[in-house]
């Protein structure tokens, strides 16, 4: 074909959603009719799954989010756990996580397989992690919140409420975020009509992209580089000198500061991360820097920026921290997949040929 090729597919409007909008000149994100500010202080992660998946599902289904569904979906996959090969034994979490949820059988409808596949993610993402560490999985508590089960399996001990509480305002935070790349790859396999699970396998497989889901551990590793604040602007010029971006900035559609970043910094507070101080430091030099170099072209910390400093103090490794992103936002997923089933038409768009001609 032949016309002018968009490949960021930038503006491109592809489905009509209910799930979440983002409005990236005001710097706003709406999830499900409430303001990520609000319902990251009102809501756990099980209520804002059932809001997405509600919101996927439209007004004459019911799917049933509750924390004892959502607790038995845990306790199903650990029985699995033995039935994995070596489906953890990969370096990656993400790929761990992959190779796992691809043995998770769809069941009976799409509600179904989303229920089994938010459930299973922790589980899985928690036995990887120990496993790495030498250490024995640690069997899922049915009663216990997602996030303060989460952790749990991660730990091997209660987390402390104020972590868990932390750890749940990020999970709630992240949980969907409009035509995102790793949505997007969900609704084109939904798109044509295959299962939910490949759906959500896919899109992890975009996630893993640093581009995408893979920044907060390079995050903390630019804080531990830097150290302390009087050392950030000079680490961070030596960086763009060589060519690098800076790890936490930028976004494809917010303008401003990710919107998320503020709610991270507000729900980290109580856990008096000594990383606090100097994450807002760097950012600050950053953005200065950043302004300079490129004047026309905002560049702000995104949600990955204070994702690093909050998983951090919860006491989660950097190599999980990606795989963590995943753990929420397979319920943003999973909703677009049934919303894109219901709602859309197979995603086919066109190619511009260069090649030579016949
Ligand atoms: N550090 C330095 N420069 C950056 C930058 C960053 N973090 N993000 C963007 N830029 C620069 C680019 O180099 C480019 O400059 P150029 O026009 O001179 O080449 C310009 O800003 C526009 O960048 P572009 O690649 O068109 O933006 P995008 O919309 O494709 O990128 C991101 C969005 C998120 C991929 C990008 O900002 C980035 O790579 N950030 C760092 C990784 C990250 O934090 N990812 C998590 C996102 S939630």
């Amino acid at each position: 074909m032949t016309g002018t090729t968009n490949p960021g597919l930038e503006g491109v409007l592809v489905a009509d959603t209910r799930i979440s909008d983002v409005d990236g000149e005001r710097g706003k994100l709406v999830i499900a009719g409430a303001d990520v500010e609000q319902l990251a202080a009102s809501t756990s992660f099980e209520g804002a799954v059932q809001r997405v998946l509600d919101a996927g599902a439209g007004a004459t289904a019911v799917i049933d989010a509750a924390p004892a569904t959502l607790g038995a979906a845990r306790a199903a996959a650990w029985e699995l756990l033995p039935r994995l090969g070596d489906a953890l034994d990969h370096a990656d979490g993400m790929d761990a996580l992959r190779a796992a949820l691809g043995h998770l059988r769809g069941g009976a409808g799409e509600a179904a397989a989303a229920i089994a596949a938010i459930g299973a993610a922790p589980v899985f993402v928690a036995a990887w992690s120990r496993r790495r560490s030498g250490l024995p999985p640690v069997a899922p508590e049915p009663a216990l919140g997602h996030a303060g089960d989460y952790l749990r399996m991660m730990l091997g001990r209660d987390g402390t409420q104020a972590s868990v509480r932390a750890l749940d305002a990020y999970l709630v935070t992240v949980i969907d975020h409009a035509m995102s790349a790793s949505t997007f790859t969900a609704r084109v396999i939904a798109s044509t009509h295959s299962d939910l699970i490949s759906a959500v396998i896919g899109a992890v497989g975009a996630l893993k992209g640093p581009l995408h889901g893979g920044a907060p551990g390079p995050v903390l590793d630019m804080l531990d580089a830097i150290g302390a604040p009087a050392h950030a602007e000079a680490w961070l010029l030596g960086e763009l000198a060589a060519g690098r971006r800076i790890p936490g900035m930028g976004h494809r559609v917010y303008r401003v500061r990710d919107p998320r970043a503020a709610v991270l910094e507000q729900a980290v507070r109580p856990l008096h991360s000594p990383r606090l101080e100097l994450a807002r430091a760097v950012e600050q030099a950053a953005a200065k820097i950043l302004r300079e170099r490129k004047p026309d072209r905002p560049l702000a910390a995104n949600v990955e920026f204070f994702t690093a400093v909050l998983l951090d103090a919860v006491g989660l490794p950097r190599e999980q921290f990606a795989p963590t992103f995943a753990v929420s936002r397979i319920a943003g997923w999973s909703a677009h997949v049934i919303e894109q089933r219901r709602t859309g038409r197979m995603i086919r768009p066109a190619s511009h040929y260069i090649g030579d001609a016949a």
